[in-house]
């Protein structure tokens, strides 16, 4: 997994300044635009899963969409996607949570994730966790469990991951320089 973290990390392109001063953006976007790296970000994180029993997997609108789905059909899961406020059709469950300025709202089709069904909750990013925490309370209100939350990178030093009640993989960790 290490050698595959590297090259996903070398492909990662960093924009100082973005999106507001102060911020080192790192860019996960080419990854996409090379069919074989999308392919080892898939299998980096298959890897991870192996045997475990995932019945969904649930990415978080919208950079968790880019690859949430890929991920699902490759562990022969479903996807269920988790939507900022306003996007959802028909009952669904909202949670409210802290962003670095103000509060969020993320929301779910409370059809669509059987009770008890196993889930793997996904997303590029672990910051603060505010987000990927709100995913958690949406998914155990549908009455299903998480059985981790998967990343492509976690900013370590903001300990997003005390916040979740349930394992967290990050691809790319040790990050310590601010970045988004
Ligand atoms: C970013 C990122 C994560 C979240 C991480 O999304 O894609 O989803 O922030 O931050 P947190 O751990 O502090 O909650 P953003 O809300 O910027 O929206 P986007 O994915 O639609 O670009
Ligand atoms: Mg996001």
């Amino acid at each position: 997994i290490s050698v595959l973290a590297k090259e996903l990390k070398a492909n990662l392109r960093q924009f100082p300044n973005f999106p507001s001063e102060g911020i080192l953006f790192e860019d996960f976007l080419p990854i996409f635009s090379k069919p074989e790296l999308f392919q080892k970000l898939l299998k980096a994180f298959q890897l991870h899963v192996g045997n475990a029993k995932v019945d969904y997997v649930v990415g978080l609108e919208s950079r968790g969409f880019l690859f949430g789905p890929s991920l699902a059909l490759a562990l022969n899961a479903g996807f269920v996607p988790i939507r900022k406020p306003g996007k959802l059709p028909g009952p669904t469950f909202q949670v409210e949570f802290q962003k670095e300025y103000g509060s969020d709202k993320f929301e779910i089709q409370q059809d669509t994730l059987p009770a008890g069904s196993k889930v793997l909750v996904v997303d590029d990013i672990l910051a603060t966790g505010g987000s990927a925490f709100a995913a958690g309370e949406l998914v155990k209100k549908s009455g299903a469990e998480v059985i981790e939350y998967l990343f492509v990178m976690e900013l370590d030093f903001l300990k997003g991951r005390d916040k979740l009640g349930a394992p967290v993989f990050t691809l790319l960790s040790g990050q310590d320089e601010k970045f988004q």
